[in-house]
């Protein structure tokens, strides 16, 4: 590889894909195009743009002009930046429209303009909706069921129809719920630990039952490096995590992790308008390239609790990201207070 287009790199996937690929292709130029939305911190990127071969774009992927200039010369487009917060589409669809839709295409017709070897493209289980009593395979029918996951299933019709009618190589990754460091804390566990750590209480989604299997982002990032080194073009890999917990389960184990009594720091809300009851997927498809999930949330929690530890004032230095849920939908809305983080109802994401 000579150049590779890292975007949404300054975002929580986005800057543990950085490390990754920096150490699996140490000659190649990186340029890593973010935005810098309220989930990216510059801080992320502190080692990796230390190094001479990394250069920084904030810029919107929507940007047309931009994005031709920028991957001019790529071989290889990793493509992470999205809106992703699930709440978030509740409230307010449109800004999922536009990056995760209008971004994804602006990047795919820059990738055909510049005749860009592979497209690999960041996708969620969320696609499947609710897997109720079934695991999806890579073959069974999308069926989005929150604006989110409608925004990224669109993206992933822009990038089959990229591959057939242009032929861009195209490499489509779905993956479970992602843990890890540097994610920001609106996502259930680094909000349960964030919270925690601020002398907040928690708001569970309704009763805590919703199950959702939890992938560690360096797991992840191994699989991303197995599709982009021995995938095929134009297929799609489920990443499945190796199990899955309810939220109630997440709950009591980072409780567990940090020492509180979980009588003292949570408390149950309203559900989202609607809450997929279970995400499952199957994985032959990226085992049968010798890929499997080694990271244990329960092993690795200890380790995140005392990251966010070190590095709590990343979240609390600024102006809280405010959020108005429609309040027919049955949200409350609870405001920031200043020096807090994140201000919103719920538990993840
Ligand atoms: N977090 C999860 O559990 C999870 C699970 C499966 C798939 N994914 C997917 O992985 C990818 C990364 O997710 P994440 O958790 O790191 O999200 P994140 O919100 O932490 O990071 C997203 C990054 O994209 C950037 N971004 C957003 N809009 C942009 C735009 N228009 N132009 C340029 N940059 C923009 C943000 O600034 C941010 O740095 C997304 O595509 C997401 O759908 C996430």
């Amino acid at each position: 590889m000579r150049k590779v287009i890292l975007t949404g790199g300054a975002g929580f996937l986005g800057s543990h894909l950085t490390e990754h690929f920096l150490t699996l292709y140490p000659k190649a130029d990186f340029v890593i195009i973010d935005a810098m939305t309220y989930a990216a911190r510059r801080e992320y990127l502190r080692p990796a743009l230390q190094q001479s071969n990394v250069t920084f774009v904030q810029a919107s992927i929507c940007n047309r002009r931009e994005m031709l200039r920028q991957l001019r010369g790529a071989d290889l487009v990793l493509h992470a930046a999205a809106e992703s917060h699930v709440d978030n589409s509740y409230a307010d669809s449109r800004p999922f429209l536009r990056s995760n839709i209008e971004g994804t295409v602006t990047l795919l017709q820059a990738a055909v303009e510049n005749g860009v070897s592979h497209f690999v493209h960041v996708s969620t289980d969320e696609v499947y909706g609710d897997c109720r009593g079934f695991d999806a395979t890579e073959r069974s029918l999308l069926n989005p069921t929150n604006p989110y996951s409608a925004s990224k299933a669109a993206a992933e019709m822009f990038v089959k129809c990229f591959a057939q009618s242009f032929g861009l190589a195209t490499r489509v990754v779905r993956a479970n719920n992602i843990y890890g460091t540097r994610q920001y804390p609106e996502k259930l566990i680094p909000k349960l630990i964030v919270d925690a750590l601020a002398g907040r209480r928690f708001r569970v989604h309704g009763s805590g039952m919703a199950r959702r299997p939890f992938l560690h982002v360096r797991d992840l990032c191994r699989a991303i490096e197995t599709v982009v080194t021995h995938g095929d073009d134009g297929a799609i890999y489920n990443v499945p995590a190796a199990r899955d917990y309810s939220v109630n389960e997440v709950v009591n184990l980072v409780c567990a992790a940090m020492h509180i009594p979980r009588e003292s720091f949570v408390e149950h809300g309203t559900d989202r308008p609607h809450n997929d009851s279970r995400y499952g997927m199957t994985g032959e498809a990226i085992h049968s390239l010798g890929w499997e999930a080694e990271r244990e949330l329960s092993e690795d929690l200890p380790a995140i609790v005392q990251w966010y530890r070190e590095n709590l004032a990343l979240y609390l230095r600024e102006p809280a990201q405010v959020m108005r849920m429609p309040a027919r939908l049955g949200y409350r809305f609870v405001p920031a207070r200043r020096g807090e983080g994140s201000t919103y109802v719920g538990s993840g994401g």
